[in-house]
């Protein structure tokens, strides 16, 4: 595991876009893994500033992005389709059919499956999102957000480290951390969200953590074993990975290379 502190949010977001448009320069028809959250706005924001002078950018990629609410509509303001049309479809000439978000609205997936119940339809919406990952020859980068409880994704503490992509339900913790998108108080209690097992399948991984609410799950992921139930510990399994952090979110970390 590579790590790199920079000074604050500004600087970390420099790197990770530096590294983003990277990598996207180097491959056009990449296949990225996309996070959501408060972290990665400004690297997506510093992606899109570069993206709008060079229009070729997103031209042959693909996006998958990690995770997203059941039931709530695709258009509210606290859905991860509308915050990545927001923050970086929107503004990129990414072809939005090469956007993938999962879907977890009952107008979708039953509306493709009227014969199944809800709970039927989407796990299939789960099967058919693992499955054009596949098809697309798998992550190429990923990029993570790291929750305060160490999920990935929406991987929650306890998950099993094959796990695939499918419905969970969200700790306490995670819906309150999540609550500032929800004006009226009601986090979504259930997620679509890729599983342990498809994100370290990703060729290469950058976890990006951010802030003093970040600096107890860094510090555990600094000093553990790979243990399911600190989720994103199943990162040291994984001969690529980059750990993009500001200094309030490392503190005083000895990150020095393990032994
Ligand atoms: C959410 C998302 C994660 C994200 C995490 C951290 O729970 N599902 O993918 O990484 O929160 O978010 P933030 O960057 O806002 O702290």
């Amino acid at each position: 595991m590579n790590w790199v502190v920079e000074k604050d949010y500004e600087a970390l977001s420099r790197c990770a876009a530096a590294l983003f448009l990277e990598a996207v320069h180097r491959m056009p028809g990449i296949v990225l893994g996309l996070p959501t959250g408060r972290t990665p706005v400004s690297m997506y924001a510093r992606v899109v500033s570069e993206c709008s002078r060079d229009t070729r950018c997103f031209r042959d990629a693909t996006t998958f992005n990690l995770d997203e609410y059941v039931s709530i509509p695709r258009n509210h303001p606290g859905s991860y389709f509308t915050y990545m049309k927001k923050h970086l479809i929107d503004h990129v000439d990414l072809d939005p059919s090469h956007a993938h978000v999962p879907d977890g609205t009952a107008a979708t997936v039953l509306g493709q499956h009227p014969a199944l119940s809800f709970e039927e339809a989407l796990e299939r919406e789960c099967r058919r999102y693992e499955e054009e990952i596949r098809v697309a020859g798998g992550l190429d980068l990923c990029f993570l957000g790291l929750g305060q409880n160490g999920h990935i994704g929406f991987n929650e503490p306890g998950t099993p480290f094959g796990a695939r992509t499918r419905v969970v339900r969200l700790s306490e913790s995670t819906r309150v951390a999540n609550a500032s998108l929800f004006a009226d108080g009601h986090v979504p209690e259930r997620a679509i969200t890729m599983g342990i097992g498809t994100i370290v399948e990703a060729r290469r991984l950058v976890l990006l953590a951010s802030g003093p609410a970040k600096r107890d799950a860094l510090a555990r992921l600094t000093s553990s074993e790979p243990d399911p139930s600190f989720p994103a510990s199943a990162l040291w399994l994984h001969e690529d990975v980059m750990v993009i952090a500001d200094r309030d979110a490392a503190g005083q970390l000895d990150l020095s290379p393990r032994k």
